[in-house]
């Protein structure tokens, strides 16, 4: 970052400040949720019922078509020759070859590639998407080992391939920094995430701890991992005219389309952006550089492309979660209250992405405790971009946080469920702010209960079963509740239903069914007569499948437009409706119709309101409020994580028995994909815990295994009978009373499987991933 660029992010942090600290004292009425949303209320109809995907039997059928699944006539296939070294020039590439064989339409290296911006890095600019900001093909350096340096467009997919396997390069290489320890010892900066400072001080918290009676002082470390969807990153697009059409997998199709713009000189109205079904994205599906390079092909050829990558093109192509070195040292008094918590550590990025994963976040709000000192430094690499990745900075950063807890809990002698709740904050601990709503001893004292917490051993090592020894383990979760400005929903009404448009994703978490749920709930009418039309730039909203809050920014839009429907209502019902003389805020949907909120024996059906008023249909579009919410209360989703491990005393194999989520995550919408999410992001944890892991060559900066037959995720026999619980309890300032829920499933897991682990072998394992060869 230069020095121009941290001023401004200076002079914007202290603007952004004073309007925060406004914020914070302002009073709740005159806030985004500061007054209930009434359908918190509602706990029967369909808020919560175990609804079925609507979208299920399409994708049973294949029906569902997918971004590599659009046909078009002529269509031809893309296929990328990568490069072999972290940095340096191309000196000579030979394609030749590749241009001779049957089928090849075109091979684009950077001597032919049209001229283009660079992507407008992801979470820096509102409707910014891109995975790293490098001129890729527009000159001969090379960044990063992996990167493209062809690309081969033919009639299939084998001629592509095969074509590109001939391109032939040579480097002039330079020095380049892939060794963790070096970049480190190169001098780290201070990480900054999405404009903030990774970065916190509260009292001194090295003299507290070092004056401490009782402390723990560890360093945890977790590797570098790939992100690793069912569905490997696919693009369809080609160009009419001007403008340029993309059928994409994509977690963020408005920002898809502007940041496209950006990058080949366009308006934004002038990219179009489709994603109807994703097979999951977990923070990887947003734009690459296969997106923009296949446009560039299409361009240059005339040829509409389909670019689907290789298990392996992801790997090389398509950023991950980097690694951590953390730092956590808690000190307290006999008793266990906590006089000083220290959470800090390096991190590995480059120059060309912003993400530097920021685990301290859980830190900051999971317990009160009299000093904080909190910090994230970056060490700077030659490698592929970094990425978001399923809970970035909790998932790894409470793997850190929880495992010391529960070694703080050992050294006291004390249960660690009752450690944490001894340290329970009554508002959060470092902003000072009222939580909205936090009942997390409550998911504790549930979960505890049902997973029969009471029966384990505290010693370490005390239970066995013949050569398995047996452990119970446990942590917290924790994920914040965002909520992202740019919200915006347009309905449509007729006398036979309603069409909801909103430009928000589908990435097989159930977006799709919850939504037309609560939109149906709220308007009044039964699921079949509401279609919730959603995935496509041109529909209104800036709205990002993303840090868990996609829910909470449609719901604020769709009550946004809704409101605004009631109001046209209203005017059009006129003095001879039941309703006459009602206000907006004094009627909801009921029945087909509109009802007084007090007294739904005023009501009148929407196909009576329209007729009269000679009307087919009447259409709203409304934005959501900014969503101040967030800084005037501390909200989070909440869980406690229960685990049972099972260590073979002989061979070091670890199996998981048993595990139970039990969560508190205000109102949950759909019983039945709120379960698959938790359960999702549980299982995603044990792969966390257990498995995953890059294997990056520090010397050459190459990613060695990149397959899933050398990167390992968990599969059905690694996964035990997972148990879901929650709260339920509505959350009063969060549209509909619901926090997130899609991220929260994988924090917590990995420290509740490594405490599980120390319960049963009195083997404390600092390093992720736990495999046996640590146990032995
Ligand atoms: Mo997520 S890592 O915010 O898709």
């Amino acid at each position: 970052m230069s020095i121009v660029e941290n001023a401004k992010q200076a002079v914007q942090g202290a603007a952004q400040a004073v309007m925060k600290k406004a914020v914070e004292l302002a009073p709740d009425s005159w806030l985004p949720g500061g007054k209930p949303d009434p359908l918190i209320h509602h706990k029967h109809g369909l808020i919560g019922a175990p609804v079925s995907r609507i979208d299920g039997p399409l994708k049973v059928q294949g029906a569902a078509r997918f971004a590599a699944e659009f046909p078009f006539e002529g269509m031809v296939y893309a296929a990328i020759a990568f490069s072999t070294i972290a940095k340096g020039r191309i000196a000579t590439l030979d394609t030749q070859a590749a241009e001779r064989e049957p089928g090849v339409v075109l091979v684009m290296t950077h001597e032919n590639a049209p001229r283009m911006q660079p992507m407008p890095l992801f979470m820096t600019a509102e409707k910014a998407a891109g995975g790293d900001n490098l001129p890729i093909m527009q000159d001969d350096h090379i960044h990063w080992n992996g990167q493209p340096i062809a690309l081969v467009l033919a009639e299939t997919l084998e001629q592509a391939e095969h074509a590109a396997s001939l391109i032939r390069a040579t480097y002039e290489e330079e020095i380049a920094v892939t060794a963790f320890a070096e970049a480190r010892s190169k001098g780290t900066e201070p990480g900054l995430f999405m404009g903030q400072p990774l970065k916190l001080e509260i009292g001194d918290a090295e003299a507290a701890l070092s004056a401490a009676a009782v402390k723990v002082d560890a360093l945890y470390s977790t590797p570098r991992h790939t992100h690793n969807a069912i569905e490997p990153h696919a693009t369809t697009l080609l160009w009419q005219g001007d403008e340029l059409v993309v059928h994409d997998a994509s977690q963020a199709v408005a920002h898809t389309a502007w940041s496209l713009g950006h990058v080949f000189g366009l308006a934004e109205n002038q990219v179009h952006v489709t994603s109807l079904y994703v097979g999951g994205g977990f923070g990887s599906k947003t734009l690459w550089q296969h997106q923009v390079l296949g446009a560039a092909a299409a361009k240059l050829s005339g040829r509409p492309v389909r670019i689907a990558l290789s298990r392996e093109g992801v790997y090389r192509m398509v950023g991950g979660r980097t690694l951590t070195e953390q730092r956590v040292a808690i000190g307290a008094t006999l008793d266990g209250r906590f006089e000083a918590v220290v959470h800090t550590g390096t991190v590995a990025m480059t120059r060309h992405n912003a993400m530097p994963e920021p685990f301290i976040l859980p830190t900051r709000s999971a317990y009160a405790a009299k000093t904080f000192k909190l910090d994230v430094e970056v060490a700077y690499l030659d490698m592929l971009a970094n990425t978001f990745m399923r809970a970035p900075g909790e998932s790894v950063g409470t793997f850190a946080l929880e495992c010391a807890v529960d070694e703080l809990a050992q050294s006291l002698g004390m249960d660690p469920i009752e450690l944490r709740i001894r340290n329970e904050p009554d508002k959060d601990p470092t902003e000072g702010t009222p939580f909205s709503a936090r009942h997390i001893v409550e998911a504790w004292r549930m979960g505890a209960e049902r997973f029969g917490w009471s029966g384990r051993q505290s010693e370490p090592g005390r239970s066995r079963d013949g050569e398995w020894l047996v452990g119970m383990g446990c942590a917290t979760a924790t994920y914040p509740y965002y909520r992202m400005p740019g919200g915006a929903a347009r309905i449509t009404l007729t006398k036979d239903g309603a069409t909801v448009e909103i430009g928000a994703h589908e990435m097989g978490m159930g977006t799709a069914t919850a939504q037309t749920q609560v939109t149906a709930e709220r308007l009044g009418l039964p699921m079949e007569q509401v279609h919730f039309a959603y995935a496509d730039s041109r529909q209104p909203g800036v709205v990002l499948a993303g840090g868990s809050q996609q829910t909470a920014a449609i719901g604020a839009s769709v009550i946004a437009a809704q409101r605004a429907l009631v109001g046209e209502l209203l005017k059009l019902a006129g003095n001879d409706s039941p309703l006459a003389g009602l206000k907006p805020d004094e009627v909801g949907g009921l029945d087909g119709g509109l009802a007084a909120l007090n007294d739904a024996g005023r009501h009148e059906s929407y196909a009576s309101i329209l007729s009269r008023a000679q009307r087919d249909n009447i259409t709203v579009l409304a934005d959501a409020p900014p969503p101040l919410e967030t800084q005037h209360w501390s909200m989070h989703s909440h869980g406690a994580m229960f685990c049972e491990a099972r260590v073979n005393g002989v061979t070091g194999e670890v199996r998981i028995s048993r595990f139970l989520g039990s969560f508190d995550c205000g109102r949950i919408l759909n019983a039945k994909t709120a379960a698959s999410q938790f359960r999702g992001g549980i299982i995603m944890g044990l792969g966390l815990a257990l498995m995953e892991e890059t294997q990056f060559d520090e010397r050459s900066g190459r990613i060695m295994n990149p397959s899933l037959s050398e990167y390992h995720v968990p599969v059905h026999l690694d996964v035990p009978e997972i148990d879901v619980i929650w709260t339920d309890i509505p959350d009063p300032h969060a549209p509909m009373g619901a926090r997130g829920i899609g991220e929260i499933g994988i924090t917590g897991t990995g420290a509740a499987v490594a405490n599980a682990i120390f319960n049963a072998t009195g083997k404390r394992i600092r390093d992720l991933p736990i495999t046996l060869d640590k146990l032995m």
